[in-house]
């Protein structure tokens, strides 16, 4: 059976275990991650779950913690669901939780074997990271559970670019995320097609979709609106008014477009260190939500991202859940006023992070410390951006710290493509990390994104340890010790 078939297969039986909970007429409690993709799979499961009649709670959470599981445990009659989380924390599921009460649709490599009810891309050799989403995967659940559930798809696509697993040729989705946009564009909720990558393409004012992108982030225009202006007015040199309303990117033409593209791609190669491929990255493929109202961010399945990731971020995941729920007007206003804070939070920090003496080197990592002055709810996106970008260098994998509460300290580690190409994997390095450090520190997630928690004063600790692991993984891959990454 092809690994495609079997995942399918997994779902159809976890599917089949909900369906059964819910004619036993069991109440469900649903637990979900902080992030995009968690919130976009917390908003396929409410969605199913509403449609079948089903009375259930939902919680989203940063980190799933054991006391999250002790507060739910005494509930009788209950399923517990646990969605883009739950798989690297089998541990003390089991130890909480009755298992066979249990369903986990996640995409996380699992921690150990389990007798629980798991819909999981690693159990069948398929990449967690790049093939599939923590949205992805309750999708399929949910589209094995009644095919009128295929016109989710595309939250299962903004669940996929949050977690940036647009990693094919141009920044397209690959694997069982493919197969995911063709049932969407089956269905005619979704539309596939290239063009300039910038937020707001139909939608915003030129400099302000350049302002707002921070995938690729172009450091100098991501956040500064009047650099944005200049740029376009003095270096691509193309009027940003007709008559008296601003122009959109849309309303260029062909040569105009041509034009932005070919100077920002110099820009971008230009002073820093991006690579010709990252500045190439600004015209790609880009995901279209046709059901959405012309004129709003959610019709970009990049920017809907983005919004869901805003509100998770500044602690309003109820708001993204609402969205995807399809509340609109009032709700998706609030949420554009938490995006726009969330910007001006995320340029603080990027200043912070650009400050001479931010970053330390060591021979196989690099590292910062946030300290209290960065959330740590916003480290990892403050990593992501940083290595993504080149504002650091790319040769090594990066570490971010940032105090979480009085004693723990959340870690975020990012890695690039070409290092995991090399041997590199962080969820896997961290795993092993942690148990040398504390048998309080916790950790996991992917080869390129992982993160842990561990106790105030063990960073260097951790460092050390984890700059003898990279070390080992390259080598045990044929790296010798001289070579760039
Ligand atoms: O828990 P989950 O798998 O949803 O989170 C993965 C996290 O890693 C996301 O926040 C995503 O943005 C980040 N990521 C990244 N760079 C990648 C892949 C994922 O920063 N290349
Ligand atoms: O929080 P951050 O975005 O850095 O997390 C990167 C990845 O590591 C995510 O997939 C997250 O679920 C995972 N992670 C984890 N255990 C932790 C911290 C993060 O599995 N203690
Ligand atoms: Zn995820």
């Amino acid at each position: 059976m092809s690994k495609f078939l079997k995942i399918y297969e997994n779902c159809k039986q976890v599917s089949e275990k909900i369906l059964e909970a819910r004619e036993k007429d069991l109440f469900f409690r649903v637990i979900s991650h902080l992030d995009a993709d968690g919130i976009a799979a917390a908003g396929i499961t409410s969605h199913f779950l509403l449609r079948m009649g089903a009375n259930f709670h939902l919680r989203i959470v940063q980190q799933l913690r054991e006391e999250n599981l002790r507060e739910i445990q005494e509930s009788k009659e209950s399923i517990f669901v646990f969605t883009d989380l739950g798989s690297g924390q089998i541990g003390i599921i089991e130890k909480n939780l009755p298992p066979e009460s249990v369903i986990i649709m996640d995409h996380h490599p699992p921690e150990k074997e389990t007798t629980i009810h798991q819909a999981n891309p690693h159990l069948w050799d398929i990449n967690g990271a790049t093939e599939i989403s923590g949205a992805g995967i309750t999708y399929l659940v949910a589209k094995s559970i009644d095919n009128s559930n295929m016109d989710l798809a595309p939250l299962a696509v903004v669940g996929a670019l949050g977690d940036r697993q647009d990693k094919g040729e141009q920044h397209r989705l690959n694997g069982i995320n493919a197969e995911i946009v063709k049932d969407g564009i089956n269905k005619g909720v979704l539309e596939e097609t290239t063009g300039i990558r910038l937020f707001g393409r139909e939608t915003r004012p030129i400099a302000t979709a350049l302002e707002y992108t921070t995938d690729p982030f172009i450091p100098g225009l991501s956040g500064n609106h009047g650099a944005c202006l200049k740029f376009l007015t003095d270096t691509v040199k193309i009027p940003l008014k007709t008559n008296n309303s601003w122009r959109t990117i849309s309303d260029l033409s062909q040569e105009e477009k041509t034009k932005l593209v070919s100077e920002l791609i110099q820009y971008m190669l230009g002073p820093g260190e991006m690579t010709s491929e990252e500045a190439q990255s600004i015209v790609g493929v880009i995901y279209i939500l046709p059901k959405e109202e012309k004129q709003t961010p959610l019709r970009d399945a990049r920017e809907y991202s983005a919004l869901l990731n805003a509100c998770g971020r500044m602690k309003k995941p109820g708001l993204g859940v609402a969205i995807c729920l399809g509340d609109r007007k009032k709700t998706l206003e609030e949420v554009e006023n938490v995006a726009t804070d969330y910007r001006e939070k995320l340029s603080g920090y990027m200043g912070w992070l650009i400050k001479p003496g931010t970053i330390t080197q060591m021979e196989h990592l690099q590292s910062f410390h946030g300290g209290k002055v960065i959330d740590d709810r916003i480290i990892g996106t403050i990593a992501s951006i940083a290595i993504s970008s080149g504002i650091i260098p790319q040769d090594k994998p990066v570490l971010a710290f940032a105090e979480s509460g009085e004693d723990m300290v959340k870690v975020s580690a990012r890695a690039t493509d070409y290092q995991v190409q090399r041997g590199i994997d962080l969820g896997a390095a961290l795993r092993s990390a942690v148990k040398e450090i504390s048998s309080e520190a916790t950790a996991g997630g992917h080869n390129i994104a992982a993160g842990a928690h561990i106790p105030i004063g063990t960073e260097t600790k951790l460092l050390q340890i984890l700059n003898k692991i990279i070390k080992n993984q390259l080598g045990e891959n044929g790296a010798s010790n001289e070579s760039k990454y």
